[in-house]
């Protein structure tokens, strides 16, 4: 028997996705999911010797799918998605990956809860949260907590549709961070681009 009933697990992903839109468009940020092109720019910024990765905002699972089709192994990948209905298709989709129903701002206790530490810090946060639309406090908790658990070059990848970079520029500087931007996923409705953040080191450009 089947203890977890979904009223989501037959529909289309497009479907699914919109209906959560229709009751929290602030929080899902966008109408449809990424497209397979984006989530493999995405992806495509990892660093070459990514093992340890954690997703925020799995929403669907596109950039999950991507992350284990690249060669992430399931144990070693960790989501965070706080709809708990698209929690519960993620972890349907992908029963095998630790899929935490959580707030990307508690990331080091649902990282260390989940064991993903245990062994070193994480290689990449990759992130389809809806960055541009959060005020700046929520942006600096949700940064500082990725770097609380990244190495020390590791790599926050984040996308955005809109012209300029996804963090606002204060909370980049105060945190000690670098933006480099990536490709331009233009298949995606609305194109979107690509932005990887690391720690500001001596010889990072100015
Ligand atoms: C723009 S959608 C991206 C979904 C998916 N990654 C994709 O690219 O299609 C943002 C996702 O982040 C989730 N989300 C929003 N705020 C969050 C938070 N504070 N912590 C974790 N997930 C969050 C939303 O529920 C939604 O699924």
């Amino acid at each position: 028997m089947d203890s977890h009933p979904s009223p989501l697990r037959d529909e289309p992903l497009g479907w699914t996705f919109f209906r959560q839109w229709l009751k929290s468009p602030l929080s899902i940020a966008a109408i449809s999911p990424s497209s397979r092109q984006l989530a493999r720019q995405m992806v495509a910024e990892l660093p070459v010797d990514a093992r340890r990765v954690i997703e925020l905002g799995g929403g669907t699972g596109v950039i999950t799918q991507a992350l284990l089709d690249h060669g992430i192994a399931a144990d070693q990948l960790l989501v965070l998605e706080l709809n708990p209905e698209l929690h519960d298709h993620l972890r349907r989709r992908f029963p095998q990956v630790a899929v935490a129903c959580a707030d990307a701002c508690d990331l080091p206790e649902v990282a260390r809860r989940a064991g993903l530490l245990a062994d070193g810090p994480a290689d990449a946060v990759v992130s389809g949260l809806g960055m541009l639309s959060m005020p700046r406090a929520t942006q600096r908790r949700i940064l500082q907590a990725a770097f609380d658990v990244l190495r020390p070059d590791g790599r926050f990848i984040q996308f955005t549709y809109g012209p300029a970079g996804p963090v606002a520029g204060e909370v980049v500087a105060d945190l000690g961070l670098v933006a480099r931007r990536g490709n331009l996923a233009w298949w995606n409705i609305p194109p979107a681009t690509v932005y990887v953040y690391t720690r500001r080191t001596d010889r990072s450009p100015a």
